[in-house]
């Protein structure tokens, strides 16, 4: 179903103290860790996205019961490697490049072939990336050099160690190699470039035999088999990519406040809250405490006055991956020429996000220049909208939607945004929240 909505007013001052919902890469990851550990483990603030709604179901078809109700998620594991094979399974991953790549790995053991398919944006994604190291390990993937979904996957018995060099800066490559290193004979080792670290924590936090030297811009990772996980508990922290929306919009609002409580502030995911502070902004963190490995934090913004541009170094393009198209939309505010490169990632995602988010700039009559792999922004201090702009055919991309929204709620206009219910895959309380901060949206 197609629902659009409307924008015609820029939301008014607020100071407000909120929650957003729970992060993502933990709740995808937290399930598909419990589905090989022994027994119930149960999560709290479990996102309640499709993204994780898939990931259950998929796991549900593998074999694994689940009970889900308002106060937490149960997943009953069966231990590494029990779940149970049939003949002419199918997977669907939905939208999920997470889901997709990871649970690649936990089948590489098995003995029929599995199918797996997802959404019409899931399916133009690359999946050469896991291929790649999964074939490596022993398992086979089938039609032979298709990259894309539908792909099947068939395992095998006798899966051994690698060593792998990971040159995208991808998490979601590096976990999928970590995840077939547990059911790998010998020792796997990953040079990988700077990605989140949540799956590292999660091994060690489970004892799972691993150790991580951090270099410069390279993560070295070892990890080994292992028998049995005990089940675990997991409170799931709020995600920070998703407070990203609401920091920029109280950034771009007049005299406004904003408190969000209990994110989840691994310094592997902040690259855009120090991307915005260098740009002006003066977001603090509070409260800050550690919870199994992670960091966590109620983050505190304030409408910034004069925001300027900047030349984004590198070295935060993986820790700020999934914010850069809400980063562009203070650019096109601030004093000056923002320049962002070695971007062709973002073409990647859910959908080619560079290009698209340059053509939103565009729209709103912001001068972009753009190539494969960067963008300069010409910023507008006084930035103001008055036409018409409408948002669709953008593969229903979550983040499009979210990026959209603000910038009608910060920039005023006439915005009709078409597929709403995008929000779902990882967002599911966005509109409800903005209507809490006094957001106006039909
Ligand atoms: C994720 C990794 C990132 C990110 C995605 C979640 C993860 O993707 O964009 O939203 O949970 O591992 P890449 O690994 O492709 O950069």
């Amino acid at each position: 179903m197609n629902k659009v909505i409307s924008i015609n007013s820029s939301i008014k001052n607020f100071n407000k103290t909120i929650t957003v919902d729970g992060d993502k890469s933990l709740s995808i990851r937290w399930a598909l860790l419990a589905s090989q550990a022994e027994g119930r483990s149960k999560a709290y603030n479990l996102l309640m996205s499709e993204d994780i709604l898939f990931t259950l179901k998929c796991l549900k078809k593998l074999g694994i019961k689940i009970n889900l109700n308002k106060k937490y998620c149960e997943i009953i594991g069966k231990g590494i490697n029990n779940f149970n094979y049939k003949k002419n399974l199918t997977l669907n991953a939905g939208n999920s490049g997470t889901l997709s790549r990871l649970i690649l790995a936990l089948l590489i053991r098995s003995p029929f072939k599995i199918k797996l398919i997802g959404d019409r944006s899931l399916s133009k994604r690359d999946f050469s990336r896991v291929i790649r190291p999964l074939k490596k390990f022993g398992a086979s993937f089938y039609p032979k050099n298709k990259s894309t979904l539908p792909i099947y996957i068939k395992g095998s018995e006798s899966i051994k160690a690698i060593k792998y060099y990971e040159t995208k800066g991808s998490a979601q490559i590096k976990s999928c190699i970590m995840l077939a290193a547990l059911n790998a004979t010998g020792t796997t080792k990953i040079i990988a470039l700077k990605s989140r670290n949540h799956t590292e924590i999660l091994f060690k936090y489970l004892k799972i035999p691993i150790k991580v030297k951090n270099k410069k811009n390279l993560t070295l990772i070892e990890v080994k088999k292992k028998n049995q996980i005990d089940n675990f508990n997991y409170n799931i922290p709020s995600d920070i990519s998703s407070s990203a929306f609401f920091l920029v919009l109280t950034l771009l609002s007049k005299n406004s406040k904003l408190t969000i409580k209990n994110v989840n502030i691994n310094p592997s995911r902040t690259g855009c809250i120090s991307i915005l502070n260098k740009m002006g902004a003066k977001i603090t963190f509070k409260n800050t405490k550690y919870y199994k490995g992670e960091k966590i934090a109620d983050i505190s913004v304030k409408s910034a006055k004069n925001l300027k541009a900047i030349k984004c170094p590198t070295k935060y393009n993986s820790s700020a991956i999934d914010e850069f198209l809400i980063i562009f939309l203070v650019a096109a505010k601030s004093k000056g020429i923002s320049f962002f490169k070695n971007l062709s990632e973002l073409n990647q995602k859910e959908s080619p996000r560079l290009k698209l988010g340059s053509k939103i700039l565009n729209m709103m009559g912001i001068k972009t220049e753009l190539t494969n792999h960067s963008i300069k922004i010409f910023g507008n201090p006084n930035l103001k909208l008055n036409k018409v702009y409408k948002i669709k055919n953008y593969l229903k991309d979550h983040r499009i939607f979210m990026m959209s929204t603000i910038a009608g709620l910060a920039f005023g206009g006439n915005w009709k945004i078409n597929d709403a219910d995008s929000i779902n895959t990882s967002f599911p309380n966005f509109l409800k929240i903005i209507k809490n901060l006094g957001g106006k949206i039909r």
